[in-house]
């Protein structure tokens, strides 16, 4: 079987710099507070109604094929990991392969909803499919508009502040060097604590989780009986149910634990250390989190990537926007041990090995 090589990455991020003062105007929040607890100093936001979560993944997309050299036609599988898509349904994939024009008949899209490991999950679906030779060019796509669904009040800080927008895109081909590429992925989920890190309605739930969990929540459901209003109601409307939510604390906790043990793992499975890693690029959570992975493995600073001063956290966007931003500084090179690392919502987490 052959092994599977990013061929070509790309990034794009939005022109458009919003730095933690210019949140202090909105909600109640200090620059020191979100630097202190996240390291974030800024974050971009794509420009309403002229750009989407598609539309970015499509600009990232174009970097990654022209560095693959290839065409986005030769692209023959999509694969498109996001939380905030466009639409409800139909998925970002097929609208990214509108935006770019793919109307060959044998493209398949396919999108991907695992938040901050997206990324790492869809490529380990495009080394699959690459492996077994189904395909030989596939785009893995991470890309996040948050600021189109955020709360901008102080009811929201503790989540809006730390989000930011952009995208990343690889393309994934076979490769007949025998030492490089994707060496192995590792997947995990557990599905406990999803509402600790949720966005929840509109959705079919119904209550339905809460009730089981012996916790009645009035989402302002017409009586069951009743059609219509399932998705929205107006009290969600009201008393703004419809954004995300998360509990810190105890998602910072259970981050400091996978992140490392996933790398573990992943070495582990291919008779390799932590010090043998060129390039750690772990998910842009927060850097407080970042930095405690680091100590953990015993990693220098040059062996870690982080970006999340700059950009905030991008979700399924942050992994490839990171790789892409090492990759174009040198810092990842031909022969490079390169670790992808992710944990977030779900929660799901996952880690792949590359040798660049
Ligand atoms: O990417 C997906 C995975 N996500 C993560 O891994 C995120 C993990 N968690 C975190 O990064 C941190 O928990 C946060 C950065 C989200 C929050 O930091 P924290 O140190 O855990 O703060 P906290 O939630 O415990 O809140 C501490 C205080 C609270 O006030 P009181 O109750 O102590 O008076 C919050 O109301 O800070 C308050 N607070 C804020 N104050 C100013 C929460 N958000 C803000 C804010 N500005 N933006």
């Amino acid at each position: 079987m052959k092994r599977s090589k990013i061929a070509g990455i790309g990034h794009y991020v939005p022109e458009r710099i919003v730095t933690n003062d210019e949140l202090t105007r909105v909600m109640d929040t200090t620059d020191e507070w979100i630097q202190e607890r996240t390291g974030i100093q800024e974050r971009r936001y794509g420009q309403k109604h002229q750009e989407t979560t598609s539309s970015m993944g499509a600009a990232a997309t174009r970097i990654a094929c022209e560095r693959a050299g290839i065409e986005p036609a030769d692209i023959d599988f999509i694969i498109f990991a996001t939380l905030s898509p466009d639409y409800y349904f139909p998925g970002c994939g097929v609208l990214l392969q509108r935006e770019l024009g793919i109307t060959h008949k044998e493209v398949g899209a396919l999108d991907v909803r695992n938040q901050c490991s997206g990324f790492v999950y869809a490529l380990s679906i495009a080394d699959q499919f690459v492996k077994t030779g189904m395909y030989k060019n596939v785009l893995v796509v991470g890309s996040e508009m948050h600021s189109m669904g955020l709360d901008f009040s102080t009811r929201g800080r503790n989540v809006t502040v730390i989000f930011g927008d952009g995208a990343g895109a690889a393309i994934v081909q076979p490769t007949d060097a025998p030492e490089r590429g994707i060496l192995t992925t590792k997947l995990h989920s557990d599905g406990t604590h999803a509402e600790k890190l949720a966005f929840i309605n509109p959705g079919s739930h119904g209550g339905y989780h809460f009730k089981k969990m012996g916790e009645e929540i009035d989402f302002g459901y017409p009586p069951a009986d009743t059609y219509g209003e399932i998705f929205l109601t107006p009290k969600m409307m009201q008393e703004g149910m419809y954004y995300p939510n998360m509990e810190g604390q105890f998602v910072f906790k259970m981050a400091v634990q996978k992140f490392p043990e996933v790398i573990h793992e992943a070495l582990n499975e291919v008779g390799l250390k932590p010090s043998d890693i060129n390039m750690l690029i772990p998910h842009q959570a927060n850097l407080r989190i970042s930095q405690f992975v680091q100590k953990i493995l015993g990693l220098r600073d040059d062996q870690v990537w982080n970006n999340i001063q700059k950009f905030g956290n991008t979700t399924a966007a942050s992994v490839p926007i990171a790789l892409c931003e090492a990759y174009e500084a040198g810092k990842v090179k031909e022969g490079d041990l390169v670790c992808l690392a992710a944990f977030g919502s779900g929660f799901t987490w996952a880690s792949a090995l590359i040798r660049w």
